[in-house]
């Protein structure tokens, strides 16, 4: 149970830092993908309200962080604000970044994970090993899933019991890890029956573009952020790590997310808010902020056979709003090993 039952979808991130303000003060946190008009700027700025002791900002655009480090020393002078240049697609930049922090911080208390992509287009890549994928699953499970592990060695060496937040999406619906086709090269449906999209999806989400469907390849990124935030957290506590790990689906809010996406595309998305809801920014940096910061999840006992997924929604933990397809510990297990394997870097967990 999360501290405060009366929090919602219109419950905002500076409301929560506020509620949380004794877990912020002095604490080191990072946070990824920082623009001003994006969940992490708002993200930021309430982090920065409560005096944490370091707040890393972690993007791909200087720029784009130069702007939110000014906003935010003017909102809340005195804070030390670093930027780090973290490319998410590259794993030499982000072996780079995870360095730079570990240059900068002796511990990190908190690990927030938001960067990430939406795109129509295949971005044909390859893994480190050679396996083929898409962009969307490089930037959003492969490149996450690397920072994430490099920076385990700071995550352990926190005071008191550190945290990560993966941003997933209620978008994780749309499609399972596709172990035999990570690109989406086959047809849709041209799969084992476990790695199929669920049958009757509107034909919208269906679309492809030079045969790439970009929501499946969304929907698949997004299941690997919760299947990966349940298997850390499994393995911490297997090992007596002090350290767990949350999945949030932040809400629907206007960011640049959807930003190579047409009319048609924009305005589906739109449809997918809840009664219409879209979150101010603030609201949809609430949710992050809670798995963050509320110390009643420290009693939650995420990942394992029977165990909660620690999956949270609208400030609340919502394992009911878990596709069937991104639970059940085998499938976790079997998406860290193969990711091992596309990455050469054995995780030291
Ligand atoms: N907005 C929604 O309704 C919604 C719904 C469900 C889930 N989410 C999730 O929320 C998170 C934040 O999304 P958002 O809506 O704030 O989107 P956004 O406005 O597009 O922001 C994404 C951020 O990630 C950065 N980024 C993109 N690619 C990167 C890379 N390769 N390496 C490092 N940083 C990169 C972007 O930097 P640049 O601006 O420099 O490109 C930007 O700062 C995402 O994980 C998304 O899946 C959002």
């Amino acid at each position: 149970m999360a501290t405060h039952s009366e929090y919602g979808a219109s419950t905002t991130a500076t409301e929560v830092a506020a509620a949380f303000a004794g877990q912020i003060k002095g604490k080191n946190v990072v946070v990824t993908g920082i623009s001003p008009a994006s969940i992490g700027y708002t993200t930021v700025l309430a982090i920065a309200s409560q005096q944490p002791t370091h707040l890393v900002l972690a993007s791909r655009t200087q720029s784009k962080l130069d702007i939110v480090v000014k906003d935010v020393n003017a909102a809340h002078p005195g804070v030390k604000l670093h930027t780090v240049l973290l490319d998410l697609a590259s794993m030499d930049s982000v072996k780079a970044a995870a360095q730079s922090v570990s240059d900068l911080l002796d511990h990190v208390d908190v690990l927030i994970n938001n960067a990430g992509i939406s795109t129509p287009e295949r971005l044909a890549n390859t893994a480190p090993d050679g396996t083929p994928v898409d962009g969307q699953f490089l930037t959003n499970h492969l490149g996450v899933f690397l920072w994430t592990s490099l920076l385990l060695p700071k995550l352990r060496a926190a005071p008191t019991p550190s945290r990560i937040v993966n941003l997933t999406s209620q978008g994780h619906h749309l499609s399972p890890v596709r172990f035999s086709d990570y690109p989406f090269t086959k047809g849709v449906y041209d799969v084992p029956e476990d790695e199929k999209p669920r049958e009757g999806l509107p034909p919208f989400f269906l679309r492809t573009i030079d045969g790439y469907p970009g929501f499946l390849g969304y929907g698949q990124s997004k299941t690997a952020n919760i299947l990966h935030a349940t298997e850390m957290a499994r393995r911490f506590r297997k090992r007596g790590d002090q350290i767990t790990a949350f999945s949030v689906h932040p809400g629907t809010i206007e960011t640049e997310l959807s930003r190579s996406l047409d009319q048609e595309g924009q305005e589906t998305i739109a449809k997918t808010a809840p009664a219409g809801l879209w979150k101010t920014q603030d609201q949809g940096a609430a949710t992050t902020l809670v798995a963050a910061f509320d110390p009643a999840l420290r009693e939650v006992k995420v990942g394992g056979e029977g165990q909660p997924l620690g999956y949270l929604s609208d400030c609340q933990l919502r394992d009911d709003m878990v596709a069937d397809h991104a639970k059940g510990v085998d499938t976790a297990t079997k998406l860290w090993t193969v990711t091992e394997t596309m990455l050469k870097h054995t995780v030291d967990l």
